[in-house]
């Protein structure tokens, strides 16, 4: 199923590469310290939270709440990259992601109490009410880490509205953002096409690439005409009109060039006596 999907997305970012282009919104973690990152607001469903902008980050303690537009949304992430520095039980640096509006709730399951070193979580981990909490550490500072950054997409259950996505896992997405690229179903089903669609799409490619074959050889005759065998056809115009002039005109009109004798004239009138 997994190479299914993969081979849906690839066949479609081929044939409508050009329809989905917006970029996915993006936030500094850094700053919003002590405040919310309010969806709604932003009128926005998926987004990139990353701690720093920096190549690497100071000495901080910054709390930051992910808030999804309606009381029944949920928020589900997953992280692309973690830079930070490793110690024992994450003492030094730390990433701690709460399910709820602060720190005083409980962590996200599925996670370690906190996150640090250089290999991602590598799962998808989802809130159970609509705000998401992090919480990064830092006693220190890196002058080398660049700290995480992770996608979060807002989603609810139950029934879709006309404007979501049906989810195969049951969830319901803003239909805005299938096929964008970033996983916002959590199972890729996001992208996933009938089989119709898929035929369609695969005829539209192979016409593509006839087109593509026959302006080819179109592009390399082209060629083969202006640069090899141009001269060459003109030279056998000229021969050719020479020989089927009508005979007359070599008397009354006077060509530039010397026309030759009309030797085919003879041989004609030989042919057609011998024949007779
Ligand atoms: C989020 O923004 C919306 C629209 O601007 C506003 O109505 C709502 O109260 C805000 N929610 C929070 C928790 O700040
Ligand atoms: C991170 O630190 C732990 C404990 O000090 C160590 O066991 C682990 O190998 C380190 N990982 C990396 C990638 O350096
Ligand atoms: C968290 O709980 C503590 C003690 O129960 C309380 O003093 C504090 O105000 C709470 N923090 C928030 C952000 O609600």
């Amino acid at each position: 199923m997994e190479n299914f999907t993969f081979l849906t997305k690839l066949i479609f970012l081929l044939c409508f590469s050009n329809v989905e282009v917006s970029g996915l919104p993006y936030f500094d973690m850094t700053s919003y310290c002590g405040q919310a990152i309010n969806l709604s607001y932003y009128g926005i469903y998926q987004g990139k939270i990353e701690l720093t902008t920096l190549s690497s980050y100071p000495r901080m303690t910054c709390t930051v709440t992910i808030v999804a537009s309606s009381v029944q949304d949920r928020i589900m992430f997953y992280f692309e990259d973690i830079d930070m520095k490793n110690s024992t039980s994450c003492i030094d640096d730390s990433l701690q992601l709460f399910d709820g509006p602060n720190t005083n709730f409980s962590q996200i399951s599925g996670l370690n109490d906190k996150i640090c070193g250089y290999s991602k979580p590598g799962g998808i981990y989802t809130t159970t009410g609509n705000t998401l909490t992090l919480l990064f550490t830092s006693f220190s500072g890196s002058l080398v880490d660049s700290g995480f950054d992770a996608i979060f997409t807002a989603y609810h259950l139950g029934s879709c509205n006309s404007n979501e996505h049906d989810c195969s896992n049951g969830r319901c997405i803003r239909s805005s953002l299938i096929c964008s690229g970033y996983n916002p179903c959590g199972d890729y089903s996001d992208c996933r096409l009938s089989v119709v669609a898929i035929a369609g799409i695969v005829v539209c490619c192979i016409a593509i690439i006839c087109l593509l074959i026959v302006f080819v050889i179109f592009l390399r005759r082209c060629r083969r005409l202006l640069t090899g065998n141009g001269p060459y056809v003109a030279v056998k115009e000229k021969t050719s009109t020479t020989v089927f002039a009508p005979p007359t005109a070599y008397g009354t009109a006077k060509p530039e060039w010397n026309p030759p004798p009309p030797t085919y004239f003879s041989y004609s009138y030989t042919k057609s006596t011998s024949t007779a």
